[in-house]
């Protein structure tokens, strides 16, 4: 259907809210490379009043952008491309990541849908791994250009209190490390699209090749404080019918985990990536 994309910069350095549009499989090819170039500059893209998407129609739309994977690589979700996410205490919600980096092919983009809200809270927030690898100083960067890291999906949830799952949560820890990944990645990627470098990072971190465990963790957080800093981030409310749509190559997210026992779901559905470069190729 021919729709008119209009772009709306929300952020300094990420962020933009996406209008003119109905989501669906039916965009045409202007309409498909507008949203492409706005995610690609500016990282996460918010849709709002998309009320009619159904798991079809999310899918369909997710596809415009390339091949889907399944919904994720441990969870047998009942369907094949949808993962939904119950963020509550225990899981997607409260860490800083990059969506499945313990693969080899990391997730290209995501596409988000919220589909049952909590009256308070729930916010997801974003930031963008591109500017913060730009705003190094040299020294670090000197650093972290040539080092690799190992992702892993049973080091972040081993971490987690089983306290804070929640029994109504629609998987648990053990659906998430059914099968155990562990992938080394360059901490320093080259994007497929853009060319720019982006600091691949993340909770699924486990130790960088080289370093020893407290080193390791000394200087994940340096690094991961420099990405989540503030002026790096957008911080996106829910409202129904609203979806979020990010370049996963560029971005970590948060979800934040303030609703208490309110319930809330989201539906993600990601489409294939590639395995991440080093700057050395
Ligand atoms: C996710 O981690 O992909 C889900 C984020 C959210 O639930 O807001």
């Amino acid at each position: 259907s021919p729709s008119t994309v209009a772009v709306r910069q929300l952020g300094g350095r990420i962020g933009a809210e996406i209008s003119g549009v109905r989501l669906g499989g039916d965009l045409d090819r202007e309409a498909v490379a507008a949203i492409r170039e706005a995610l690609l500059r500016h990282k996460v893209v918010f849709f709002r009043g998309q009320d009619h998407v159904d798991d079809d129609l999310h899918a369909d739309f997710a596809e415009l952008f390339g091949d889907l994977t399944t919904a994720h690589p441990t969870v047998n979700t009942g369907s094949a491309r949808v993962l939904r996410v119950t963020a509550n205490r225990g899981m997607a919600a409260n860490s800083w990541h990059t969506d499945v980096s313990f693969v080899d092919r990391v997730p290209a983009i995501s596409v988000l849908r919220a589909v049952a809200l909590p009256a308070y809270g729930g916010n997801t927030v974003w930031a963008n791994t591109a500017a913060a690898y730009e705003a190094l100083p040299e020294p670090l960067r000197a650093i972290v250009d040539r080092l690799w890291a190992v992702h892993t999906n049973s080091y972040d949830y081993a971490q987690r209190d089983e306290e804070n799952e929640e029994p109504d949560a629609n998987y648990t820890r053990a659906d998430f490390t059914a099968q155990l990944f562990e992938t080394r990645h360059p901490v320093v990627h080259v994007h497929p699209e853009t060319g720019e470098r982006a600091l691949l990072l993340g909770n699924f971190v486990k130790q960088f090749e080289g370093f020893n465990h407290s080193e390791s963790s000394t200087l994940f957080n340096l690094l991961q404080t420099r990405i989540s800093r503030l002026e790096n981030t957008i911080r996106w409310t829910w409202a129904p019918g609203d979806v979020a749509m990010w370049d996963n190559r560029a971005t970590q997210h948060y979800a934040v985990a303030d609703f208490d026992h309110e319930f809330r779901e989201m539906r993600r559905i990601t489409v294939q990536g590639e395995v991440p470069v080093s700057i050395d190729g």
